[in-house]
């Protein structure tokens, strides 16, 4: 049986104090229906991962290099001085800005791994591939790329499935559709490990996911928790959401 993962990714939002006052909000608000967490940027980690009792904190990146000249990276040894111990990698704003790459992103899997930093994997196809059908395609390279030849306690992965048009467009993909696509990922995870993995690794589910909807895709056999931005800033509305999934 997997548990249902919800986190919040603030991405390029919130001062330490505001995750602060976040996680006072919200950290005693929790149940265990669910892990909730949220992914502040790196100079609210330490804040937020400070007040947390309950929410799993995630930072946004990492490098795969233990340290070197890497100007403006972190390290997993650095996250981990702040008992940072998820991360979310490869997240289509750092593909599509940052120019990250599938090869990138399985080395920052093997390095988590290696560590103990458990990472969420984000896939999903661009609007003009899914114009042209081509999302299959893209997500289940996407999956094979990033996680081939992962070793170690594989189960722990975290798998996002967010199409790029649905991300901050209020246009969330139809239930049909996101079940569809995380069954093809999970899918791809029996041919990359085995059905066992498969079957354990939690597939998230994120774009334009709001507390009046993630009960239908919370309802689908493959989706086993969701990845949310706009939604998660808000304490009022993350906590409807964790009172949504209970
Ligand atoms: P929105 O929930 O704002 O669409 O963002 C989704 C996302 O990119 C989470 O990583």
């Amino acid at each position: 049986m997997r548990k249902s993962i919800i986190i919040g990714n603030w991405k390029m939002n919130k001062l330490s104090k505001e995750a602060i006052d976040f996680v006072k909000a919200v950290d005693g608000n929790l149940h265990d229906g669910a892990d909730f967490g949220i992914a502040p940027t790196y100079t609210a980690l330490a804040a937020a991962r400070e007040h947390a009792s309950n929410l799993i904190v995630a930072a946004q990146n990492v490098h795969y290099q233990p340290s070197g000249a890497y100007t403006g990276e972190i390290s997993i040894e650095m996250l981990k001085e702040l008992n940072v111990e998820w991360v979310i990698l490869g997240h289509s704003e750092r593909r599509q800005y940052f120019n990250e790459t599938d090869a990138e992103i399985n080395k920052k899997v093997k390095a988590c791994l290696e560590h103990g930093l458990t990472p969420i994997v984000c896939v999903g196809e661009l609007l003009e591939e899914f114009e042209a059908g081509k999302t299959e395609e893209v997500v289940r390279r996407q999956v094979h790329d990033c996680l081939v030849g992962v070793e170690g306690n594989v189960q722990s992965i975290v798998v996002a499935y967010e199409p790029v048009w649905a991300i901050g467009t209020g246009k969330s993909a139809t239930v049909e559709i996101a079940q569809n696509t995380c069954a093809l990922v999970r899918d791809e995870l029996k041919k990359v490990f085995n059905e066992e993995v498969a079957e354990a690794i939690r597939i998230q589910y994120g774009g334009s996911v709001k507390p009046s909807n993630i009960k239908e895709y919370m309802a689908q056999p493959d989706i086993d928790g969701a990845l949310i931005g706009g939604a998660s800033l808000k304490v009022d509305s993350f906590l409807e959401i964790v009172e949504a999934v209970k």
